[in-house]
């Protein structure tokens, strides 16, 4: 016989499946479909079939807590089969016994399960970045500004993403809508309400026009490249964004923009925005609510969603000034990884780790000490180029040289972008570490590290949770500031000697 049931969000499909388990209903027995006369009804009251009025214990359904995190995942896709493809992964668990099941990588309904979870992930985080409140006029009961998003979500993700932003917008009242579901945060409490039609969100209000004025203030030409932007912000989503009707209009300034912001490197046009809302994302150095790394998505997330993630990364001043996000890059499964400073000037350019002048030097000590480039997995300690302009020359010429020079990033930035370091080793998990230079050197081994004193194979315990070898190195571009060739040729020998050891302590 078959059983049609309506499950309307994640607790109540967990309830029925609690139900149909413990009555020895196979998943082929059940058929999860909507109500078409109810459209789907995620979120608001079910229309099931299956008695729910005998609860069952907890205790009774035992499944490992990484199955529930990936089902309240996989339960927030659009595609009507999730909730059936649940059932099938828990009867398996629990009744085949099935255990390691999630390991299976090879398991069709694992596979299917997994690429759920990561299209609702991508979901979650394009709400996160492209989100855009406007000031709704007048005041809220409680005398606090009202703010107003509409957004269009691709999947079910307005509940699982609502915690995010009340704890980012925390000091104003807003309300999220979207066609599924609208999210409302009033000081104390989250509540839901179904969904809204586009014609409820506010098109003309005060904050849209002062949002474009914001935008034209903090837009950087330098940082314009139109592929990047629209594989960022898929265009989808520009027809929602406060500032789409400006995007033209910038880009065609923008060569001639860029062209005065080179001869004016100091050039710095942001103004105090006077809202609260641009105030608050100000404060953080953020255009918009950008997602930092969030621990509960990093256990589900692939180094690929973790560069796509680092991407938006505004968690940092630093963002503002590079031109983009440059992650780490190599093998995944590399037994070896070797972590620099920050990308220069090349790097910042091509979005690459070690392509400029230290990475060439690198590449030859790799080369030298028998390493393959590609079977090591490179990375920064930081991920944003950080620069200063050079200064004038003595008779007031401007400075000959590059035009952005290498800046030291502080404290603060490097402890800062540490979660997406500590997230690669955490993902890439290799058998050796390799620090070049003190930035990279403080990062992971700890602050008062001497490269000069505590060279080599690192004795004792590390900032980073790595249960590897670590050696600690010299960084390549201080091989390159040398000037004397014999102490340059006996350091690059000493340099080539630590990789080499480094990479013994791989096969060992
Ligand atoms: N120096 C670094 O530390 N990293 C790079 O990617 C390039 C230069």
């Amino acid at each position: 016989m078959k059983i049609h049931s309506i499950p309307p969000d994640f607790a109540a499909w967990r309830r029925q499946a609690r139900t149909l388990l413990r009555d020895g209903v196979p998943p082929g027995e059940v058929g999860w479909s909507s109500d078409p006369g109810q459209g789907e009804l995620f979120g608001r009251d079910s229309g099931a079939t299956i008695p729910s009025s005998q609860p069952v214990p907890a205790s009774s359904l035992a499944v490992p807590k990484a199955f529930l995190d990936l089902a309240e995942c996989v339960a927030c896709h659009r595609d009507q089969s999730r909730w059936g493809l649940l059932y099938s992964l828990l009867w398996r668990l629990t009744r085949g016994g099935e255990k390691p099941l999630l390991r299976l990588t090879t398991d069709d309904e694992v596979i299917r399960a997994n690429r759920f979870a990561k299209e609702v992930g991508r979901d979650l985080h394009k709400m996160r970045a492209f989100v855009r409140f406007r000031e709704v006029s007048g005041e809220s009961a409680n005398g606090r500004e009202q703010f107003v998003a509409w957004f269009e979500p691709v999947h079910h993700i307005v509940r699982r993403n609502a915690p995010f932003f009340r704890k980012r917008f925390t000091n104003m009242n807003w309300s999220i809508l979207t066609p599924d579901e609208c999210a409302h945060w009033d000081g104390e409490r989250l509540r839901f309400t179904p969904g809204l039609s586009r014609s409820s969100a506010p098109e003309d209000d005060a904050l849209e026009e002062l949002w474009l004025t914001y935008y034209r203030n903090i837009f950087n030409p330098a940082r314009l490249k139109l592929k990047a932007m629209q594989a960022e912000m898929p265009v989808k989503y520009w027809k929602n964004l406060p500032e789409a009707p400006v995007i033209r209009e910038l880009t065609t300034r923008a060569s001639h923009r860029r062209e005065i912001m080179i001869a004016n490197p100091g050039l710095s046009p942001r103004p105090a925005p006077p809202n609260p809302y641009l105030r608050n994302l100000h404060a953080r150095n953020e255009v918009s609510p950008l997602p930092a790394l969030d621990p509960a998505e990093l256990e589900s997330a692939s180094l690929a969603d973790l560069r796509e993630q680092a991407a938006c990364c505004r968690a940092c001043p630093l963002w503002d000034r590079a031109t983009q996000t440059v992650f780490g890059e190599g093998s995944p499964d590399a037994s070896l990884m070797i972590i620099g400073e920050q990308p220069g000037d090349r790097e910042d350019l091509e979005g690459r780790p070690f392509v400029g002048p230290a990475g060439q030097l690198l590449d030859r000590a790799l080369a030298e000490a028998g390493i393959d480039r590609d079977a090591v997995y490179l990375t920064n300690a930081v991920k944003h180029f950080k620069w200063k302009a050079p200064s004038p020359t003595a008779s007031g010429h401007p400075a000959r040289g590059p035009r952005r020079l290498h800046d030291k990033a502080n404290r603060h930035e490097q402890e800062t972008c540490r979660p997406w370091l500590v997230a690669e080793i955490a993902k890439v998990r290799p058998r050796v570490i390799v620090t070049l230079g003190a930035t990279a050197a403080s990062s992971v081994i700890r602050a008062s590290f001497s490269v000069t004193a505590e060279r080599g194979e690192v004795a004792g315990a590390i900032r980073i949770p790595f249960d590897g070898r670590v050696f600690a190195t010299v960084h390549p571009s201080y091989l390159l500031r040398m000037r004397d060739q014999k102490q340059k040729t006996r350091a690059f020998d000493d340099f080539v000697a630590d990789l080499k050891a480094a990479q013994m302590a791989t096969v060992s």
